[in-house]
């Protein structure tokens, strides 16, 4: 008898953990949480890596200098990028930021900027306008970031130092070409010190 109530109670529980599994499903990544969360520092990690890995002249990299631990960050963050950039590049439907992820750079919108109207801030409006108007070219831009992420992950598979400093050094160019026709510019002029909003000065 005990061992059948037990039975029945796997049972139960099992099913129970079933109905869990089918609750509704969890909103798709913003673009915001997706360059907060993954993105910048997932790429923080591995310019980190290669910059302290640097030869004497700065054209390259010196397998010495970078640790099997390394390695490991350098595939976690390229995967996590990777996957990421797979959505972007490929979802019909992409969210730049949801009312409670605030951009950066946005609580200066309606102030015009004195250096001309390209610099003025935008909101997230106005860069979901952008993205679902050029789709297309937003998917093009976010497949580059893949295809960086894909070859710093075969990179870290094969401990190839001269593959992993060719894109990690052209890696911003990626990440400025998709910011620039979608976010505004990303080289904005100095922002004065007391202005400064946490973060943005990694982004000049
Ligand atoms: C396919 C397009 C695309 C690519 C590629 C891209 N970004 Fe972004 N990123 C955006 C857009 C659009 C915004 C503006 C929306 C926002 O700020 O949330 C943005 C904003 C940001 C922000 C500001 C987030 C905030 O708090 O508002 C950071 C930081 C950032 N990106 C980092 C990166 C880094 C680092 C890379 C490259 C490794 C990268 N991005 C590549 C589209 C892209």
């Amino acid at each position: 008898m005990v061992k059948v109530s037990t039975a029945i109670i796997v049972v139960a529980t099992a099913l129970a953990l079933y109905g869990c599994s089918k609750k509704a499903e969890e909103p798709a990544p913003s673009i915001n949480a997706t360059m907060r969360q993954i993105m910048e520092p997932d790429a923080e990690k591995i310019w980190g890596i290669t910059s302290k890995a640097y030869n004497e002249v700065g054209d390259g990299l010196v397998p010495e200098k970078i640790s099997d631990a390394d390695w490991k960050e350098i595939a976690d963050a390229s995967r996590r990028m990777k996957e990421r950039a797979d959505f972007l590049a490929t979802a019909q439907k992409i969210v730049v930021a949801y009312p409670n992820e605030p951009i950066l750079g946005s609580q200066a919108v309606g102030t015009k900027s004195k250096d001309g109207a390209a610099w003025d801030a935008v909101g997230p409006d106005t860069v979901q306008g952008r993205v679902n108007a050029k789709l297309d070219d937003f998917h093009q831009k976010a497949r580059k970031l893949y295809e960086d992420a894909d070859a710093m992950n075969c990179a870290s598979q094969t401990k190839d130092v001269a593959l992993l400093y060719k894109i990690a050094s052209g890696l911003d160019e990626t990440c400025d070409s998709c910011h620039e026709p979608f976010w505004g510019t990303d080289e904005p002029p100095p922002i004065p010190a007391t202005e400064k909003v946490k973060g943005a000065e990694r982004l000049q």
